[in-house]
């Protein structure tokens, strides 16, 4: 017997309810998560008998998972590994439970989630809240508890849930819905929602509310390997419409979706526009990236600490758009720990020929300590001196470039150094 959805969906509602009274407290990502996603690269490529090693299967996710201990990315804090679509099998198992393709994923998802967890990594997953995946395959609509309760069954860390073959109107109990399943099944999992990226166009999109059920949540389109996909992200995030950023916090943010550095599309200049933004918007630091093949100087810059502790800070504010200094020469700022300390970019988003300046006054800022801040360039970890509120700065932002830096405030009691 096929119970009548309109029931449950009501059923549900007044649990969802009462849930939703409480705020998500699944004691998860403190600060943003990081971690890899093969989605951009490696897209649904299922074809393993002539593409083994980039075929969505097992072994990509094994390889990718060594280079992660081996190369630095875990001990630097890209602990997930997270499988997106098309893992599965075209059908349920006899039991309706989900199952992975048995061709790619010989030894079963468990066994993948072991596999990380002997090596200080975290497994992620993906599915969809909506009859079918994006790409296809079996979606969690009417088996969301039982898909709930079979991740936690294979010690998964994290879902990603989709949203595509869906209803828009059905989210705002959906989503909820999926929360409370994870959490009765009483394994910490992170829950990711592409709910407002379904939601957000046109209409108001109501993040206090998917912050209350979901760790991190995708807004808008999805990253594709190139600068204008980048660029428009990020103005995106200068609009900050509804006020996304304002939900944003430990436990609870928004994500604009994988980094693709060292891939195709991004220039130097470009992968540090991407590193240094996701760094400022406290963005979920996911690589989609080929460990095997990346070279030395991308890789530098995903594991480049200073740029990390920017992301990673424990205020965890997400920063914004404070001004534009000219047309598409735009100054983004970040609190941070120590107490009155900014981060702050200089964005270039021209493509035209020549590096731009931009001067800046530091009380322009909001920095108006009168003993002056120490500041420092953050890619390369240059001291650039002791600056007061009412002294400029000025920088250099390359053709689709930026230029980061931090401002400490000195007599706080945090370890300065006076020059
Ligand atoms: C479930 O929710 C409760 C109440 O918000 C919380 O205390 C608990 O840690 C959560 N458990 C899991 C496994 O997420």
């Amino acid at each position: 017997m096929k119970l009548p959805y309109k029931f449950i969906e009501i059923v549900l509602l007044l649990t969802v309810f009462a849930f939703l009274v409480n705020s998500l407290d699944n004691g998860l990502v403190p600060t943003p998560p990081m971690g890899w996603m093969d989605w951009e690269r490696f897209r649904c490529n299922i074809n393993c008998d002539t593409d083994p090693d980039n075929c969505i299967g097992e072994r990509l996710f094994m390889r990718t998972a060594d280079r992660m201990v081996s190369d630095g990315y875990r001990d630097a804090g890209y602990v997930y590994v997270s499988i997106d679509d098309c893992w599965m099998s075209k059908e349920r198992d006899s039991q309706l439970r989900l199952q992975a393709d048995p061709k790619r994923f010989p030894h079963g998802i468990k066994w993948l989630a072991d596999y990380m967890h002997q090596r200080g990594l975290k497994l992620g997953i993906y599915e969809d809240f909506g009859t079918k995946t994006c790409g296809g395959y079996p979606g969690s609509e009417f088996f969301l508890m039982s898909d709930a309760q079979t991740f936690a069954d294979w010690d998964v860390d994290m879902l990603k849930l989709d949203g595509c073959n869906s209803h828009v109107d059905q989210m705002s109990v959906g989503y909820p819905t999926m929360g409370l399943f994870l959490n009765k099944t009483g394994r910490p999992i992170l829950y990711s929602c592409s709910w407002p990226a379904y939601t957000g166009s046109g209409k108001k999109t109501d993040y206090k509310l998917i912050a209350k059920t979901c760790n991190m949540w995708r807004n808008y389109k999805d990253v594709e390997d190139s600068w204008d996909s980048v660029y428009g992200i990020i103005q995106f995030y200068a609009e900050d419409r509804d006020h996304f950023s304002s939900v944003a916090g430990p436990g609870n943010w928004n994500d604009p979706d994988q980094l693709i550095i060292g891939d195709y599309g991004l220039s130097w200049n470009q992968q540090k526009v991407q590193m240094g933004m996701w760094a400022i918007m406290a963005s979920p630091l996911f690589m989609s990236v080929d460990l095997d093949k990346i070279d030395a100087q991308s890789r530098s810059l995903l594991l480049n600490r200073r740029v990390l502790a920017i992301n990673q800070d424990k205020l965890g504010i997400q920063g914004t758009k404070l001004m534009s200094k000219a047309a598409a020469l735009d100054v983004w700022t970040k609190p941070i720990l120590p107490k009155g300390s900014l981060a702050v970019a200089v964005v270039n988003g021209n493509n035209k020929g020549v590096p731009r300046t931009a001067v800046i006054q530091l009380k322009e800022l909001g920095l108006t300590n009168p003993s002056g801040y120490n500041v420092t360039e953050t890619f390369d970890g240059t001291a650039l001196g002791l600056f007061r509120p009412l002294d400029k700065l000025t920088v250099e932002a390359n053709p689709s470039g930026i230029y980061l830096f931090t401002a400490v405030p000195i007599n706080t009691g945090a370890k300065t150094i006076i020059v």
